[in-house]
């Protein structure tokens, strides 16, 4: 496989010990560039600002491993607009720091009414797989993919509702999203086992429901059960499922270039540098078994 770039991680401050002394363990970084820069909401003047510590920071990441842009804030599913100025801002990061993919999730986290233009919903909500929202999401894509050009991909997200009455599957709803859209699939293994042990559904015959072919990238994390649910919560180590999923799947997506490991900074102490390295080397190993990779 070509295009492969091979097992990332996305990136937190906690990983600079790791990432200085072993850079070799992964073969590109992931940012949340929201994380960043900061944002004086919609419709507000200068509204984007990034750190300059942090900027040096990206631009240091840059020159040693290749970048990839996981966005959290186009907030694609809110219906009634459009966020051209956090667009027109993606496009500003995309020159430069060149990042070789851009991403954000199948949900949204604003709302609006006529008076306020944007509340935050602090949570990344899902949306009803529906007519409406597959063309809503597509003309939105088309807006993205006409001005960065670099593939998009949307994440398939977690979640704790279920709607009734939907015309799509959420399998048949990614592949003829993409489809429609031209975009690609950031497949959320873990999403996919948080869902699955939610909502008691099969995890193998979910990603037969995909078309493979969409997929670019593959993240894996892990989780933690609070109260009556199974969260993402990105607390450390991969669990068994997702480790069987993965194996599962990497040999069936033709044009994957890259499986990505998320763990979120306030649980390195659970693995310490050790553990997040044998979460790589795990990762690895199922790639290069798989007979379409050729890791670096
Ligand atoms: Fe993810």
């Amino acid at each position: 496989m070509n295009d492969f770039v091979g097992v990332g991680i996305l990136y937190n401050r906690s990983l600079d010990t790791l990432l200085d002394t072993v850079p070799d363990a992964v073969d590109y970084i992931e940012i949340i560039p929201d994380t960043w820069f900061s944002d004086k909401g919609v419709g507000a003047a200068g509204r984007f600002d990034m750190f300059p510590a942090y900027e040096k920071r990206i631009l240091e990441l840059g020159q040693r491993w290749p970048l990839v842009a996981h966005h959290v804030g186009f907030s694609l599913g809110t219906a009634g607009y459009f966020d051209e100025a956090y667009l027109d801002n993606v496009i500003r990061l995309q020159e430069q720091f060149g990042f070789l993919w851009n991403s954000d999730h199948l949900s949204y986290s604003k709302v609006h009414d006529e008076e306020v233009t944007e509340y935050s919903t602090c949570l990344a909500l899902p949306l009803t797989f529906d007519e409406e929202v597959m063309e809503m999401l597509t003309g939105k894509i088309g807006q993205i993919k006409e001005k960065v050009d670099t593939p998009f991909l949307m994440e398939n997200n977690v979640y704790f509702v279920k709607f009734n009455e939907e015309k799509y599957e959420e399998g048949a709803f990614l592949a003829e999203l993409c489809n429609r859209s031209g975009c690609g699939l950031l497949l959320d293994l873990h999403n996919v086992h948080a869902n699955a042990t939610n909502f008691n559904f099969d995890r193998k015959q979910f990603i037969d429901s995909l078309d493979l072919k969409d997929v670019v990238e593959i993240h894996i994390a892990g989780g933690n059960v609070i109260g009556e649910m199974y969260l993402d919560s990105h607390s450390g180590r991969c669990n068994d499922e997702v480790w069987e999923l993965l194996d599962y799947v990497v040999p069936n997506c033709p044009n994957l270039r890259g499986v990505t490991f998320e763990f979120h900074e306030s649980y390195f102490n659970t693995m310490g540098n050790e553990g997040i390295l044998e979460q790589l080397e795990h990762a690895r190993a199922i790639c290069l078994k798989s007979k379409n990779i050729v890791c670096p």
